[in-house]
């Protein structure tokens, strides 16, 4: 059974085991292909704690960490936040992990936060991603052109977004 509880000091190892998977940092846009150390993420952490604009998630199946999700860049003013999610544990891709846990985030961000905008970020190239983010209703706003290169090859990345239209 899924579950979902706010980020904590002892989830930095799995933030660590998960960024520095390949098939994970491929796609995440700010650092792609990229390792990290686990002083780096506590840093991360340090910092995260002390910002009032983000909100991040680990994802359990049961009380297995499986991966993690958030909102940053939390907008009161203009009601609008980046919202960010990854399936870390291979085995545990591909089998609706990654919607549960992006609906519950939505809610969260709409009814919680009642915010009226969220924003994505994503490679062209992450089909599955994409797909799962047009099926709960992001749409396409910006193409941003090369915007990525990682292993010689330039990428487009997509800028994609879903109101609060209830
Ligand atoms: C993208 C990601 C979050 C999706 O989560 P997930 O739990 O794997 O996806 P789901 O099982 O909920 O599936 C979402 C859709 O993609 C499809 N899909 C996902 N993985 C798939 C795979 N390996 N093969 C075929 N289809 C796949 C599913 O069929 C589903 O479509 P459907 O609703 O029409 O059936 C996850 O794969 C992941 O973390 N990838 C690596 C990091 C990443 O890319 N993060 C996003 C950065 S923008």
């Amino acid at each position: 059974m899924i579950k979902i509880k706010p980020q904590t000091r002892d989830d930095i190892k799995y933030r660590v085991k998960w960024l520095n998977d390949p098939t994970v940092n491929k796609y995440i846009g700010d650092t792609i292909g990229q390792c990290t150390t686990l002083k780096k993420q506590e840093k991360w952490f340090d910092d995260y704690k002390k910002v009032k604009g983000k909100k991040f998630f680990t994802i359990y199946d049961n009380d297995k960490p499986i991966g993690w999700m958030g909102l940053s860049n939390i907008n009161i003013a203009n009601k609008n936040a980046d919202i960010f999610l990854a399936i870390g544990e291979d085995e545990y891709r591909g089998k609706g992990y990654g919607k549960i846990a992006l609906l519950w985030l939505i809610d969260y961000a709409f009814k919680k936060l009642n915010l009226h905008k969220i924003n994505l970020g994503v490679i062209e190239n992450n089909i599955f991603a994409i797909k799962l983010y047009k099926s709960v209703g992001f749409e396409v706003e910006g193409k941003m052109k090369d915007e990525v290169w990682h292993d010689g090859i330039y990428y487009n990345f997509l800028s994609m977004a879903l109101f609060n239209n209830e």
